[in-house]
């Protein structure tokens, strides 16, 4: 008999073909909405595989039912969904999708901090609203990108293909991590600074940390304060890592200038979101690592670690 994988999401059929050899698929069917919990349940309790998104709990209840489970791969890098101690005491290898996303979501991440920079979603506005009257020199003036320090928490894959695409821009890069980062300091001149050094630099705080037990809510009041009144904030990486009304607070109180956010504290967000409804925001419904060349690649990676552990090999990327 196959092994049962549960794919939590409608993913494309021609992704899927090539790996129904190995393993039988049952998957939740709507493209557009988690699957209910009660179903995700169900389903575990029959799964030898399972191929989750950043959106499913993988917590112990779910471990606890799912009584033949030997590998979880999340589709994203980042892991924080899934309680990866609970799954090594029973013996459940768990995988992401590292690498195949960096340069997409470092794209995305730059082009955040750009249009959040120049105010390019308001501009677009101006125009489609038919606001555009007269060219005046400030009109939608915005903060320069080239030359301006960049300062990166989090100097990971994605931290450090930021960093190359700011050298690019001939910004000062300056980063804070838990390990120094030599090849960064050596190839692109980053210069390491405690955290609270970094605030107190930085013309853009770009967070592309982890969120872990550490980093929960890093960026508070505190951290707000440090910044530049000129400061740009971008998030990258998870809501977590903020302390949204402390960041609600800083932008209307013009302690910093404005946030460019990727990420919330509780996704998705509606309109009504105080961080929504600011005019110093532009607010990305966390589409990092969203491109079709990239979405592919993290489905494939997703199914070659989920067949390689059914089969009794190795995992590519386990975390
Ligand atoms: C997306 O946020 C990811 O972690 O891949
Ligand atoms: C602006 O369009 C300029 O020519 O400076």
């Amino acid at each position: 008999m196959k092994p049962v994988i549960y794919v939590t999401r409608k993913i494309p059929d021609d992704l899927l073909e090539p790996y129904r050899e190995y393993a039988d698929f049952h998957m939740w069917e709507k493209e557009d909405t988690p699957v209910p919990r009660d179903v995700l349940l169900r389903e575990a309790a029959s799964a030898d595989g399972v191929l989750c998104l950043l959106t499913e709990s993988i917590d112990r209840e779910f471990l606890d039912v799912a009584g033949n489970l030997k590998i979880v791969a999340n589709m994203a890098v980042g892991y924080d969904n899934i309680d990866v101690q609970a799954a090594k005491e029973r013996d459940i290898v768990v995988t992401n999708t590292p690498d195949v996303l960096t340069e997409t979501t470092a794209d995305l991440t730059f082009a955040l901090l750009m249009a959040t920079a120049r105010g390019i979603v308001e501009a677009t506005d101006y125009v489609r609203e038919g606001r555009w009257k007269h060219w005046s020199p400030y009109l939608l003036a915005g903060s320069d990108v080239y030359g301006k320090k960049i300062g990166i928490v989090g100097m990971g894959r994605i931290g450090e293909a930021v960093a190359r695409r700011a050298a690019g821009f001939h910004m000062p890069i300056l980063y804070h991590n838990r390990s120094r980062k030599k090849t960064a300091e050596q190839e692109l001149g980053a210069t390491y600074l405690a955290f609270a050094d970094l605030l107190k630099e930085a013309d853009y705080v770009v967070s592309l940390v982890p969120l872990t037990n550490d980093t929960q809510k890093l960026f508070n009041k505190n951290a707000f304060e440090q910044m530049k009144d000129s400061a740009i904030f971008i998030n990258a990486s998870r809501g977590g890592t903020v302390d949204e009304e402390a960041l609600h607070e800083a932008l209307v109180n013009k302690q910093i200038r404005a946030a460019g956010l990727d990420v919330f504290d509780q996704e998705p967000i509606s309109p009504d979101h105080p961080l929504a409804k600011l005019d110093n925001t532009v607010c990305l419904p966390h589409i990092g690592s969203a491109s079709e060349e990239t979405r592919s690649k993290m489905i494939n990676l997703c199914l070659d670690n989920l067949t390689a552990v059914l089969k009794g090999d190795t995992p590519i990327t386990p975390v």
